[in-house]
């Protein structure tokens, strides 16, 4: 008997972390993303002064000025992450990510993205 309680407990508490685990994934994937994929123009803290931002024509988006980001859709971030910067209007130095990136991934970066404005 008390082995069942433990193993129906066991069992209770894997379960939790499966449901849990999905979103803290999905947060600790995106800020992985953007290191590996992003930072190197947009800064690791979004400023727009990753190493690679000097070689540009078009400065990086700095994603810590409120007021511009504000302006920003998710939907405009979403292309312009996913199909490019020339799909939104913006120069094409920001480049398409639909061959690395799946939705959900893009999505979990329009989050991450977001957290650098601090108001
Ligand atoms: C090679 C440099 C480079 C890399 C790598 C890069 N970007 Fe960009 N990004 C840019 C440039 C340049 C712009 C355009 C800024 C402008 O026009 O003011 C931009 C703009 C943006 C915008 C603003 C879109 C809008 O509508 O204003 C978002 C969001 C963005 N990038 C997200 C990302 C994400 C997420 C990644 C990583 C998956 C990434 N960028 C990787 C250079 C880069």
């Amino acid at each position: 008997m008390r082995n069942l309680a433990f193993v129906s407990m066991a069992g209770a508490l894997a379960l939790g972390a499966l449901i849990i685990r999905p979103a803290q994934a999905r947060a600790q994937g995106a800020a992985l993303d953007f290191k590996i994929y992003c930072s190197r123009c947009h800064g690791e803290n979004g400023k727009g002064d990753g190493a690679d931002a000097g070689t540009l024509k078009t400065p990086p988006r700095n994603f810590t000025d409120c007021a511009v980001m504000s302006k920003i859709s998710d939907a405009t971030m979403f292309k312009a992450i996913k199909d490019g910067g020339a799909s939104v209007g913006l120069p094409n130095d920001m480049p398409a990510w639909s061959a690395g990136l799946d939705d959900d991934e893009i999505h979990g970066l329009i989050t991450y993205i977001r957290g650098f404005c601090k108001k």
